[in-house]
C-alpha cells in the first residue's frame, strides 16, 4: 500500500530536521501520482505558500502544482470557520474572535488551538461544503517531535474533557479519523547524525498501540561521506596506516581531521541501523528512505520539487 492513498498523513520530527520540506515534498510526489492533495501548515506558518511565490499568508488553499494546494491554518481562522458552519452564529463568533478575552479564553483551554486546527482538516477531507475543494489526501506539518504526540493525543482528552456539545463532536470525529490505520498515517522525519536518530528511535518506541500507523521515516539532508572508502581503488584504512607515521604535522592534522568524520560517520550509522531495526521490528509496513542534501544556502521551490521525485514510490513496495 502506498502512502499516497491515505486520506491524512501527518509529517512529524524534532525541530528543523526538514518537516515543512519534507510534507510540501510529499504533498507534490502525491500530486504527481494523481492525487489532489492539500498541504497544511499550522499555526499561522506559510514557509510553504512563500516558497512557491505567494506574497502574503493564505488560509483559503493556493495552488502550488497541478492538483496540490498549500494552507495556512492557525486557531482563530479554524474557530471562526468552525462558528459559521457547526455554530451557526457567524457574525457573533466573529465578533468574539477579534476580541481580547475571547483570545485569552482559545489560549486557556489547553488543547483547543490544536482541536481547532485538526477539526478543520477533518471537516475539509470528510464533508467539504459546497464550492469547497475536495481532497483525497491532506500532508500535514505537524510541529515538532514533542508537540506532535500531544497534538495527536489531544483530541481524546477533548472529548474526555467536553462530554457533549459541538466540540465534543469535533474532538469525537477528529479520534476517529487519527484512530483510523487507513485513513491516518505518520511519517517522521530524521537526520543521519547520531542525536536526531537516537531521538526518532525514541519516538518509534513512545509510539503506541492508538497512535497513527508509521508509514515511512524520511531520513533528510543526507550527504556523501565526509572520507571516501577508498582513495584511487585504495581502502581508505590503508591510506590511513601509510600515513600515521608521516613527520608533517599537516599531515596529522588533515588526519585527525578525517577520524573525527569518520567516528561521526559511524555513530550515524550505527544510530540508524538501529532505528531502521526497531522500525522492522515494531511497524512492520513502514519503510525508510532517504533525501539528498542540497547544496544550496536556500532550498527554492525547484529544490523542494527535485526533492519530490524521490518520494514519488515511497511505500510502493509495502
Ligand atoms: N534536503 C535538504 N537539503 C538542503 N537543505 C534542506 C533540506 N531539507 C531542509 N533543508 C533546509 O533546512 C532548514 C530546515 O528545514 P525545514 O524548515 O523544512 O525544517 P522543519 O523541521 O520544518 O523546521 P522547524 O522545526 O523550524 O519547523 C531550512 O532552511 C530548509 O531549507
Ligand atoms: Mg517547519
Amino acid at each position: 500500500m502506498s502512502v499516497f492513498s491515505r486520506r491524512l498523513l501527518a509529517v512529524a520530527g524534532k525541530g528543523g530536521v526538514g518537516r515543512t520540506t519534507v510534507a510540501a515534498a510529499l504533498a507534490l510526489a502525491a500530486g504527481a501520482r494523481g492525487r489532489r492533495v492539500c498541504v497544511a501548515e499550522l499555526y499561522g506558518a506559510w514557509r510553504i505558500q512563500h516558497l512557491f511565490g505567494a506574497r502574503a499568508r493564505s488560509y483559503t488553499p493556493i495552488p502550488i502544482a497541478p492538483r496540490v494546494d498549500a494552507m495556512s491554518l492557525d486557531a482563530v481562522d479554524c474557530l471562526d470557520d468552525f462558528g459559521r458552519k457547526k455554530l451557526k452564529i457567524g457574525a457573533l463568533v466573529k465578533a468574539l474572535l477579534h476580541n481580547r478575552v475571547m483570545g485569552a479564553f482559545l489560549d486557556a483551554v489547553p488543547g483547543l488551538h490544536d482541536l481547532q486546527q485538526l477539526g478543520k482538516i477533518e471537516n475539509m477531507l470528510m464533508e467539504p461544503g459546497p464550492g469547497e475543494p475536495r481532497y483525497d489526501l491532506v500532508v500535514l506539518d505537524a510541529p515538532a517531535t514533542g508537540h506532535s504526540l500531544t497534538m495527536l493525543a489531544g483530541a481524546r482528552a477533548m472529548r474526555e474533557m467536553t462530554v457533549v456539545g459541538p466540540f465534543h463532536d469535533l474532538a469525537h470525529r477528529i479520534e476517529a479519523l487519527l484512530d483510523d490505520h487507513a485513513r491516518t498515517g505518520l511519517v517522521l522525519v530524521t537526520l543521519p547524525e547520531a542525536l536526531p536518530v537516537r531521538e526518532a528511535l525514541e519516538l518509534v518506541e513512545a509510539l503506541g498501540p492508538d497512535a497513527p500507523l508509521l508509514d515511512a521515516i524520511v531520513v533528510n539532508q543526507v550527504r556523501p561521506a565526509s572520507v571516501p572508502a577508498e582513495i584511487a581503488g585504495v581502502p581508505w584504512e590503508t591510506v590511513r596506516a601509510a600515513l600515521v607515521t608521516d613527520p608533517n604535522p599537516d599531515v596529522q592534522a588533515v588526519l585527525a581531521t578525517a577520524d573525527q568524520f569518520v567516528l561521526r560517520q559511524h555513530a550515524a550509522d550505527r544510530a540508524l541501523t538501529r532505528l531502521t531495526n526497531a522500525v522492522r521490528a515494531r511497524h512492520a509496513a513502514a519503510t525508510t528512505c532517504s533525501l539528498p542534501s542540497v547544496d544550496v544556502d536556500q532550498l527554492t521551490a525547484d529544490d523542494v520539487r527535485a526533492l519530490a521525485r524521490s518520494l514519488v514510490h515511497l511505500g510502493d513496495a509495502t
